[in-house]
């Protein structure tokens, strides 16, 4: 009788699970395509070329325009299911349509008709569109330490990537700045696991919505998955070492918590971890991404990184061996991006029951679900008349406001800002009068070189201060170049004549290897610039235009003022002005921290050890601590309160306290709480940040910020990749805040779960 039973429950299971799964009807309309393909066509899907390869030859690299011969080869020979990039840089509206239309009807001659997804690398806005609306760089999104203001700017990218036709973004970049030499500092959310996670959590909300198949919506790519941003010697691709357990406490949460809110999508890390490179790691794109994270999206390779299995990384003795190891590793969707060798030695492998076909069939159909959530098979391309506010005023105005949010006021001395609309000023610097200061790297281009020829209507900071205070109270002079010291004499006797010197150092703009450096040292002629122009004794703004932390330590020591804009975006140069002449009061806050010397790279949650001791002085001593930024008010923080002095299993702690706007002006504040484990079996971070809010305040006003926190959120992983909660002492810091609970367990240690 019991086994009777037992059957029909396991039947009944079965058929439950069975019509839940047929009842999807993307589910039924994905198998009864599959059902239709061929192996080829299989393949195709899994193929994504770059745009060059289907353009014609010798056109305007400034307007390319689709050579339907090459794309019709590409579509009904090889079954390209996906195109990427662009050819020389941004182009217009106008011609986007064209090349989508023209992709999408070739697309449509296919036996099977079915859509090509278009791929873009859209980081901070719509950046390959003329005329989009470009936002800071995630390195200042995250100084805004506002997730609402993060997901507006992501839902206007998607708005305006939707508008150029495109479905796809290969955005957020959910890697940890944690190595301030990587050149791609920039593109992170700094070195905060939290803020990564939230702020993640954040743009996915605002590039997918509620329906990712609607007009306005894509489907987000997260990369680079995973440990790409922490290469042992600071340089672009090159290899990590990453423990287990060390890659599940701080890479590893920003892709989980983006799986979670559903994701389409994730590019995988280019580089090699412990030896092996991530796109051969069946451990991490099936094991750990599917297995344990259950991600059902895409994963598709970074650029031609299956041929670099070959021809870099040198674990492939052939490509074709390259493609059998990536593919059966959990890749599904090859980058390839030049040719098609890719369909040929898939097709040979599966032949040759080297690539299981059950493989290939589950990446085609996470593939052409994508397509279908996508609205793709209804709608190839999108109408042109439905996205009136592309490039508007209204998108500017968000832009503002998110750089305006993430500038990040380091010293006011002697409150010399904001200065009066009367002052005498000398804008000077290589970051002065140029928009690829403010917009960095994929802007526009790849390298974002040529940001001053697409938007010349943007005002650079020169200009911003010009429009603020007028003409004749600012003179101009560049100082330097970014590397030589040109024209310091100029600008010395410039500055004798000024009341202030609005110094604006940094970085030209640079994305991936191309920004590699081999010392974090800002170029020397800039210091030389600041060091000549603090022998006039005129006051020093110290403006860093920067993607990431140059050491500065010599020519900040001569500031007065210092701000830090990262890239700011098209906005970021009006932002500046605000908050120069008092306009707007600066609220961001470093989101990662601000090395004092080059040698001394160590991110603010670090050991108790690494805070040095009294035989020692060289512990955590940073010129700028991670979330440290000024205001021109001020904040007094009391009444910390926690609802118990102990936390239990299942129960939840309340934290409470009262910040006071105790100066004369309206301010925002970043509220930031931290907790210390005390001690624990794996040695403790010194502090790590588990909630933030932002707050308005009007003078004298006063709110209660309410956090609530759970076992969970105080667990690390121990020893044996578990996370886990031990019982202990731990204190909670909010501002100059302290306070003390313990968590108390009856499992010693209670697990949480793995991720
Ligand atoms: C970058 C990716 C980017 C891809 C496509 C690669 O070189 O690492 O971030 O999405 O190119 O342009």
């Amino acid at each position: 009788m019991k086994r009777i039973f037992l059957i029909s429950a396991v039947l009944f299971n079965t058929l439950l699970a069975s019509a839940q799964h047929t009842a999807d009807p993307i589910d039924k309309k994905v198998d009864a395509l599959i059902a239709k393909m061929t192996l080829e066509e299989k393949i195709g899907q899994m193929t994504q070329v770059t745009l060059a390869e289907i353009v014609q030859s010798g056109g305007d690299p400034a307007a390319p325009q689709i050579d339907m011969a090459k794309v019709r080869e590409a579509i009904t020979k090889y079954h390209v299911g996906s195109f990427l990039n662009v050819t020389a840089g941004a182009t217009t509206r106008e011609t986007w349509y064209k090349i989508i239309s023209d992709i999408q009807k070739a697309a449509g001659e296919d036996r099977l008709k079915i859509p090509v997804i278009y791929g873009i690398d859209a980081m901070h806005g719509e950046n390959y569109t003329i005329g989009s609306t470009l936002f800071p760089q995630e390195i200042g999104m995250a100084a805004t330490f506002n997730p609402a203001l993060a997901e507006r700017e992501a839902a206007i990218t998607a708005y305006e990537v939707r508008a150029s036709y495109i479905p796809w973004n290969f955005s957020p970049v959910l890697d940890l700045g944690r190595n301030p030499l990587w050149p791609r500092i920039y593109e992170t959310f700094g070195e905060d696991p939290y803020v990564a996670a939230t702020m993640g959590a954040a743009i996915i909300k605002g590039y997918q919505g509620n329906d990712v198949g609607d007009k306005y919506h894509v489907a987000a790519c997260l990369k680079h998955y995973l440990g790409y941003s922490f290469p042992l010697n600071g340089k672009d691709r090159t290899p990590a070492w990453i423990p287990d357990r060390y890659m599940r406490e701080y890479f590893l949460p920003s892709f989980a918590e983006a799986v979670k809110d559903g994701a389409k999508s994730i590019m995988i890390n280019s580089s090699e971890i412990n030896g092996v490179p991530v796109h051969s790691s069946k451990y991490l794109l099936t094991d750990v991404l599917r297995g344990e994270l259950h991600f059902k999206g895409i994963a598709v390779t970074d650029w031609q990184d299956i041929i670099y299995l070959h021809d870099r990384h040198h674990i492939a003795a052939t490509q074709k061996d390259a493609v059998m190891i990536a593919v059966n590793a959990g890749v599904d969707m090859s980058m390839v991006p030049y040719d098609y060798s890719f369909c040929g030695y898939l097709d040979e492998l599966v032949k040759e029951g080297k690539v299981p076909m059950s493989r290939i069939n589950e990446s085609v159909k996470r593939i052409l679900r994508v397509k279908y959530e996508l609205g793709l098979f209804e709608h190839p391309v999108g109408n042109p008349d439905d996205y009136p506010k592309f490039g508007s005023a209204e998108f500017s105005a968000v832009s503002l406001k998110a750089a305006t949010e993430s500038i990040t006021l380091l010293k006011n001395n002697n409150n010399i800002l904001p200065l009066k609309k009367d002052t005498k000023v000398l804008v000077t610097g290589p970051a002065a009068n140029t928009m690829r200061a403010l917009d960095g790297g994929w802007s526009y281009t790849w390298q974002g070189d040529l940001s001053d020829k697409f938007i010349p209507g943007k005002n650079t900071i020169l200009k911003a201060i010009q429009q603020k205070i007028g003409k004749d109270n600012v003179d101009y002079q560049p100082g330097t170049t970014y590397y030589d010291a040109t024209e310091i004499d100029a600008a010395v006797k410039a500055a004798k004549k000024a009341d202030v010197i609005v110094l604006c150092l940094g970085e030209p703009s640079y994305a991936e290897n191309v920004g590699n450096i081999d010392d974090l040292n800002l170029p020397a002629a800039q210091t030389q610039l600041a060091n000549a122009l603090a022998q006039t004794g005129k006051p020093i703004v110290l403006v860093m235009a920067e993607g990431r932390p140059r050491i500065i330590t010599e020519a900040e020591s001569k500031s007065t003022a210092t701000l830090m804009t990262y890239l700011s975006g098209n906005e970021g140069g009006n932002a500046l002005a605000d908050i120069l002449f008092g306009d707007a009061n600066p609220s961001g806050k470093l989101p990662i921290s601000y090395p004092r010397s080059a040698n001394a790279l160590v991110n603010y949650y670090r050991k108790n050890i690494e805070n040095g001791n009294s035989d020692d002085a060289h512990g955590y001593n940073p010129l700028y601590e991670f979330g440290y930024g000024l205001s021109y008010t001020t904040f007094a923080y009391s009444n910390l309160h926690i609802s118990s002095p102990s936390l239990k299993d299942g129960e939840m702690l309340t934290v409470t306290v009262d910040v006071k706007n105790t100066g004369s002006r309206e301010g925002k504040e970043s509220v930031l709480l931290y907790t210390s484990q005390l001690y624990a079996s794996i040695t403790p971070d010194f502090k790590r940040l588990r909630r933030f809010d932002k707050i308005s305040l009007q003078p004298g006003e006063t709110k209660t910020v309410t956090f609530r926190l759970s076992p969970k959120d105080i667990s690390f992983i121990n020893d044996q990749s578990q996370r886990v909660t031990e019982a202990g002492e731990f204190k909670i810091q909010i501002g100059d805040q302290v306070k003390s609970f313990n968590y108390i367990t009856n499992t010693q240690p209670s697990r949480t779960g793995k991720l």
